[in-house]
């Protein structure tokens, strides 16, 4: 029987030019590069410079999305944006992404799911074309985290790990009548635990602490700085992820050893390095990109399937398994026949 399905059609990435190494990191606090490779495998990251924001970056890595499947903006049903850094408070990035891309009228819609961000937005792009709501959708994930870090010693234990940057890909409705080798997303698997959700998070602007949703004691404390509880976040992430591939697995009638390519978020090379031995997966068949862009929460899975395509390691036919951890906590995964 014939299903409607949704496939990747474009990607695209936009990572913004200016390289931040971990030596000019020290520059600026106690840290060092032994440290943070060491402990996270991260070498450099980027940072954006003057006034660029969040829809910025979405744009660059919309643009390169619509010309790699061959389309214009207005070919578009719907646009989501996952990211944790928005432009304001509201509304939401998606519009100001809708703008810069010259559409008007179609939905524009932000998910804040953090470092998770990018497979729930794909989640739910996928449920509009598996209903036949919509035809084509642009699923973005897009972050600037280095305009909200504590740059000081104070905050270092969390601003080594996060970069900038953007990923994008384009989603089309398809009909797969063989479903063991058409190209499509099989499946989506989302996860939430709201109990652990000061284990990682930015406190302020806030309406929870009172009168005012931003005041000097909350600026003296750092509130608008993230917080985080390291090993909290390293041992559920550990956990987590890969209970998320097996049930994407499991939920597909696939073994860990049929997947040919694993698309993690980019939190921590340990972090993955874990998550593969605990699958028994092959750890070449791991695509990280953390070394050179650090963590950019919603965008570090799009990034990472672009440049798999773009090294000859993402080709068509192969199995990927997408999967993500973060704040929340959040986890989930995404399987693709690509
Ligand atoms: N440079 C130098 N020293 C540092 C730094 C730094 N950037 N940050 C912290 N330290 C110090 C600490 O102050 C501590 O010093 P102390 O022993 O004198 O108190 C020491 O280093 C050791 O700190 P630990 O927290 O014990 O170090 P640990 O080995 O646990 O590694 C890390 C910390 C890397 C954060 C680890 O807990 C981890 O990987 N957690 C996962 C968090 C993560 O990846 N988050 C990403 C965002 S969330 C997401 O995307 C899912």
């Amino acid at each position: 029987m014939t299903k409607l399905r949704s496939r990747v059609i474009g990607m695209g990435s936009f990572l913004p030019p200016r390289v931040v190494t971990n030596e000019d990191l020290a520059q600026l606090m106690d840290t060092s590069d032994e440290w943070i490779v060491q402990r996270t495998g991260i070498r450099e990251r980027r940072w954006v410079e003057g006034v660029t924001s969040t829809s910025d970056l979405a744009l660059q890595a919309s643009r390169r999305a619509l010309d790699s499947a061959g389309l214009d903006a207005e070919d578009l049903d719907m646009i989501f944006l996952a990211t944790l850094s928005p432009d304001h408070f509201f509304p939401g990035s998606a519009v100001f992404l809708q703008t810069k891309l010259g559409l008007a009228g179609i939905p524009a819609i932000d998910v804040r799911q953090q470092c998770t961000g990018f497979v729930y937005a794909l989640s739910m792009a996928d449920q509009y074309i598996r209903t036949g709501s919509a035809h084509r959708i642009l699923v973005v994930g897009a972050e600037v985290h280095s305009k909200g870090l504590d740059k000081s010693t104070r905050g270092r234990d969390v601003t080594v790990l996060f970069g900038d940057g953007a990923g994008a890909v384009v989603i089309e409705a398809t009909k797969v009548e063989t479903p063991r080798s058409d190209a499509h997303l099989l499946s989506t698997h989302l996860f939430t635990d709201g109990a652990f959700a000061e284990e990682l998070w930015v406190p302020a602007v806030s309406t929870a602490f009172d009168e005012e949703i931003v005041d000097q004691r909350m600026l003296d404390r750092g509130d608008q700085y993230p917080k985080m509880n390291g090993r909290q976040v390293f041992v559920n992430a550990v956990k987590r992820m890969p209970e998320a591939v097996e049930t994407a697995l499991e939920h597909n009638g696939y073994e860990v050893a049929d997947v040919d390519l694993f698309v993690f978020h980019q939190a921590n090379l340990r972090i993955n390095e874990a998550v593969a031995q605990r699958l028994g997966a092959a750890p070449e068949k791991v695509f990280n990109t953390i070394d050179k862009y650090a963590n950019t929460t919603a965008a570090t899975i799009p990034i990472g399937l672009d440049e798999a395509v773009r090294a000859g390691r993402l080709q068509p036919g192969m199995l990927v398994a997408l999967a993500a951890f973060g704040s929340g906590f959040t986890w989930g995964s995404a399987l693709l026949r690509w």
